[in-house]
């Protein structure tokens, strides 16, 4: 493992390791325990800044790891064991989105173990930060695994509280700045996504994929339908949507004809967020060069279901004191 320093945030020295094997060379960094890089085939698959001050900047959570909540929380509001709970609004100031105002993607997070081909991090999360109950203890694992990056999430809390984590990576498989996301065909083996309303908040209701611009199940460029005319993926510009898996595997693939490069997603979570970069247009170029366009990638974000404290029929988010949080999730590349 190489680590060398990226520069200083919050006051506190943060480093970017390297690491790796015949097939897979990754980088990440303390700040938001994100992924930088991943080259595989001697392509960049990942979305990344040359440097920190790249990431200080960055709205768009790249390579993160994002929490307590992923995703948005309706009005911020939520109750719990009979207690109303009011977290930061930090989306338009309105939502509650990505764990808030300081979410876990833009903490420096402490490096708990580093082996030849993996590192462990470590977050504390204090009760009532962004408005969440509960201390919560947290370790995220990015591990290399022949051509495989493996991330395994656990988490513990003193108190009730809601949790879902994921990494907010933004993948292409053509290589970044060779090709946009509407170029390479993807795969998700969902039957059903959850439908959102005017503020991307799910309606509660779980739309059948089959017929619709939604149905990925055998495959297709993500530019087939993308600009169809559908109202969901008029609200949100392209798609950003939650598909929930069906049991099949791999949950979730993406390819590209040009590079030859596939990558397979296998996962416990429950969905995927699927995001097409429809709001990436900052002014922060990829690793110094290459611009951010709309479309320029994909995150693949592997979690619950979006608004689920607010959604009782969706998978259950609730984490208690003495229960264990884990996730397990494989990218494979092929
Ligand atoms: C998620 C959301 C999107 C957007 C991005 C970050 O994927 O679903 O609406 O907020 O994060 O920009």
């Amino acid at each position: 493992m190489e680590t060398s320093f990226f520069g200083k945030a919050q006051d506190t020295d943060v480093f970017i390791h390297t690491f790796g094997n015949d097939k897979i060379t990754l980088s990440v960094t303390d700040y938001g325990a994100r992924v930088v890089s991943l080259r595989y085939k001697n392509t960049e698959c990942v979305c990344g800044f040359s440097d920190l001050s790249g990431y200080i900047k960055d709205t768009e959570y790249h390579g993160s790891t994002v929490g307590r909540y992923a995703n948005r929380i309706s009005d911020g509001k939520f109750s719990l064991g009979g207690e109303s709970y009011t977290l930061a609004l930090n989306e338009k100031g309105v939502e509650h989105l990505h764990g808030g105002n300081t979410g876990y993607s833009d903490r420096v997070w402490e490096v708990a173990e580093k082996t030849s081909d993996g590192i462990k991090y470590r977050l504390f999360s204090p009760d009532g930060e962004e408005g969440y109950p509960g201390n919560l203890e947290i370790f995220v694992r990015f591990k290399v695994e022949d051509s495989s990056l493996v991330i395994d999430y656990e988490a513990t809390t003193d108190k009730d509280t809601v949790i879902n984590l994921t990494n907010h990576s933004y993948f292409n498989v053509g290589g970044v700045g060779c090709e946009n996301c509407r170029e390479q065909t993807l795969m998700i083996n969902a039957d059903s996504y959850a439908e959102v309303d005017e503020k991307l908040i799910p309606t509660g209701k779980l739309v059948q994929c089959a017929g619709t611009p939604f149905d990925f199940r055998t495959g297709k460029k993500i530019g087939k339908d993308i600009g169809a005319m559908d109202r969901q993926l008029e609200i949100a510009g392209g798609y950003d949507h939650c598909f929930v898996f069906n049991g099949k595997s791999p949950m979730a693939s993406i390819s590209s004809e040009k590079s030859g490069i596939t990558m397979e997603i296998y996962t416990t979570e429950p969905g995927i967020q699927v995001y097409t970069g429809n709001f990436m247009t900052e002014d922060n170029p990829f690793f110094a060069k290459y611009p951010q366009r709309t479309n320029e990638a994909v995150a693949l974000e592997c979690n619950k279901l979006p608004d689920s404290p607010n959604q009782p029929g969706f998978p259950c988010c609730i984490l208690r004191p003495g229960e264990r949080y884990t996730q397990h999730t494989v990218y494979k590349f092929i």
